[in-house]
């Protein structure tokens, strides 16, 4: 039955799927809504409770979907509206929430909107967007020193017709819309009532740190750094990423989704540091999660992730809930960061599964699914297309994060039949299917009880069942190796401590208390009168 209390979101366990590469219903070799809604057994059987869909709204797909044309319209691709309702419906019938990606940054340059702007400053739509004239005697020289998303590219863009820039934080065929401007506000927010009132539960919220610009167009500092996310930034973002007016933004957004109930939610795409976050969901009345992305970039090591999660710890503590994340459709797969080896998978599983908050798994992480390697000039993303021209292959094949997104966008991987299920035999995949298909598929590790998936069945089966690992608190453990983590969770009656080897010795320790193994990653990790032996990257979980 589906969860009608106001707090569901406080126990979800997300999970993202990318429309295009989850599962073709039609046989085009493109992932399509029907398609989510055949295989939404999978999540069931997985033991998520919320799905979130990337985005699937009409859209010439430059960036695959995160250049909408039309808000309130499905691309033909995909299915329509009623493929969207019929995905929810399903959805609720099985007791999953769903979340839909909403993108209100920017637009397509496609956008009717966008084409009327363009013609000129006396247009219906002059003013929604973000124009500016430019510096110099011919004002070829941008309004200012934002960046676009790359970083080393002005985020502003010349129209001749204009005789202006436009700002395009993203890429130059994603243009920013102007929220400002009142009428930009009401369209957009009639698209958020639009989404809501066809039932979806809330909303994913792309770029959304990025939304108010300074009105002054002032330009950012000049401070050289490096990002948690392993990015160089030479600018900070002061003007241009969680300005004030952003973070009333995210309150107003909140008063439009409290006309509905039961309760919807927003997530958001946000960065900065924690204590910046944290302003977002501040008091209740912003958004109520934000991604947490500190996990993407991570090193294998006791030390990396203890530091965070005290970071988060201290930042969210109840009733604030972290977010975990390991992987998503834009950054690289964290199977391969490990190696592709299954134990040291099985304790970030366990891991990010038990952790006080909501864990975001990414379609085919479960499975263990690696990058798959395509070389820029095959690239299908306008992002690895922009790196191309530029970066040399054997630079880009060896950095530790995918600058060509298709690596982790792959056709998820169901059987062992040629496409891997994803799509009929005869079509071509929209991006090839990964070569590990024939022991990496989900009918594969369903039957196989040491698989990867049976894992994460087995982990998320004890969030379910125990009240200490969802809505219990969190005390990290001390005075253990220095490899190992270990925490407790306890709620009322119910407890459970984790342990975490990230060392590639055994780790012998005494523990207190719980004395019986839940859940053991490795036939080598012993409990014995109140000892724990570790294997080389072992994780358990003890009650
Ligand atoms: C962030 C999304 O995750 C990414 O896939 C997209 O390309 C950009 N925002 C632009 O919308």
């Amino acid at each position: 039955m589906n969860d009608h209390s106001s707090d569901w979101w406080k126990s979800c366990v997300i999970y993202q799927v990318y429309p295009r590469s989850f599962y073709d219903s039609n046989g085009d070799g493109i992932g399509d809504l029907d398609g989510i809604t055949q295989k939404l057994d999978h999540l069931i059987e997985l033991g998520v409770n919320t799905l979130w869909v990337s985005p699937f709204f009409a859209s010439p797909q430059v960036d695959f979907g995160y250049d909408i044309s039309d808000f309130t319209s499905v691309a033909p691709e995909y299915g329509n509206l009623d493929s969207a309702k019929a995905l929810i419906d399903a959805a609720h019938q099985r007791g999953l929430k769903v979340l839909f990606d909403l993108v209100l940054n920017h637009t397509s340059s496609q956008h009717p909107w966008f084409q009327d702007s363009l013609t000129g400053k006396s247009s219906e739509h002059a003013d929604w967007y973000i124009w500016a004239d430019g510096r110099g005697p011919a004002g070829r020289i941008p309004p200012n020193n934002w960046r676009s998303g790359l970083e080393v590219k002005s985020a502003w863009h010349y129209s001749k017709t204009r005789k202006q820039w436009y700002l395009g934080t993203f890429l130059p065929c994603q243009p920013d819309l102007n929220w400002r401007n009142e009428h930009v506000r009401e369209a957009m927010f009639n698209a958020v009532r639009f989404w809501l009132d066809l039932g979806v539960d809330g909303f994913r919220l792309d770029m959304f740190g990025a939304i108010m610009k300074d009105p002054m167009l002032r330009s950012n500092p000049f401070h050289p750094y490096m990002e948690p996310s392993e990015l160089m930034r030479l600018w900070r973002r002061d003007y241009t990423e969680n300005t004030d007016d952003n973070f009333e933004l995210a309150r107003d957004l909140r008063s439009v989704l409290m006309r509905y109930e039961p309760e919807r939610v927003l997530i958001g795409e946000v960065f900065g540091p924690p204590e910046t976050l944290k302003r977002y969901v501040a008091n209740g009345a912003g958004l109520h999660f934000t991604f947490l992305f500190g996990f993407l970039a991570f090193r294998f090591k006791a030390k990396f992730f203890s530091k965070l999660i005290a970071s988060y710890e201290k930042n969210f503590p109840e009733p604030y809930l972290p977010t975990y994340v390991l992987e998503n459709h834009d950054r690289a797969r964290s199977f391969s960061r490990v190696g592709e080896n299954i134990f040291k998978a099985k304790l970030l599983a366990l891991l990010m599964l038990t952790l006080r908050g909501v864990p975001v798994i990414y379609q085919g992480q479960e499975l263990g699914m690696p990058n798959t390697y395509i070389p820029l000039r095959k690239a299908k993303d306008p992002i690895a297309k922009e790196y191309f021209w530029w970066m040399p292959e054997f630079v880009s094949k060896r950095l530790p994060e995918r600058i060509n997104r298709d690596e982790v966008r792959t056709p998820m991987q169901w059987d062992s039949s040629v496409n891997a299920g994803f799509c009929p035999p005869k079509t071509t995949p929209w991006l090839p299917v990964n070569e590990n298909y024939l022991s990496c598929n989900v009918e594969v590790q369903r039957s196989y009880e040491y698989s990867l998936f049976c894992w994460y069945k087995a982990v998320l089966a004890q969030r379910a069942l125990r009240p200490s690992l969802t809505l219990g608190d969190l005390v990290m453990i001390s005075g253990l190796p220095e490899q190992v983590i270990g925490y407790a969770r306890t709620h009322g009656e119910d407890s459970c401590q984790v342990f975490l080897n990230f060392g590639d010795t055994d780790s012998y320790f005494d523990v207190t208390a719980p004395d019986k193994v839940i859940l053991s990653s490795d036939p080598g990790n012993l409990l014995l009168d109140g000892r724990l032996k570790l294997a080389p990257y072992g994780a358990i979980l003890l009650a």
